[in-house]
């Protein structure tokens, strides 16, 4: 799978490069493929502390509390062990793929939030990736069947 990094905004395309960036609505010009743009856990079985505090992890819950129709509850947090929120260490932006297509970039700020995320979905299936952007220690992501 092929990733194409936005210059402009950091947006990570997967497999073809958009006519616009979704996020930023650069060109496709200001793409460029870097398939190392993702970081990978070394023993996915055994990871080190760095990888416990960046790989996201996803929680969906199926029943919503807040909206009555199809509403998929998915709740993210950064890291098994929590990643800082501090002004030297953050996470910068969680962005949220639904079948390889962006359906929400969320952006943090440091000191007052924490390193976590929840969002609503109105639909029950497809392969959802999360991918977080921590501004030390680069892009992670997480990839959970619906
Ligand atoms: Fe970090």
């Amino acid at each position: 799978m092929n990733t194409y990094v936005c210059g402009k905004c950091g947006y990570i395309a997967f497999d073809n490069v958009p006519e616009s960036c979704p996020v930023c609505g650069a060109k496709k010009e200001a793409f460029s493929l870097d398939n190392n743009a993702i970081k990978r856990p070394t023993d996915p079985n055994n990871l080190s502390e760095l990888e416990k505090k960046h790989i996201p992890v996803v929680k969906i819950e199926r029943k919503c509390g807040l909206i009555d129709s199809v509403c998929l509850d998915v709740n993210i947090k950064i890291g098994e062990i929590t990643h800082p929120m501090q002004s030297q260490h953050f996470i910068m932006y969680i962005d949220v793929y639904l079948d390889k297509n962006l359906v929400s970039r969320y952006h943090l700020t440091p000191e007052k939030l924490n390193p976590a995320l929840g969002i609503h979905l109105k639909v029950n299936s497809g392969k959802l990736l999360v991918l977080e952007n921590c501004n030390l220690h680069g892009r992670w992501v997480k990839e959970e069947l619906l």
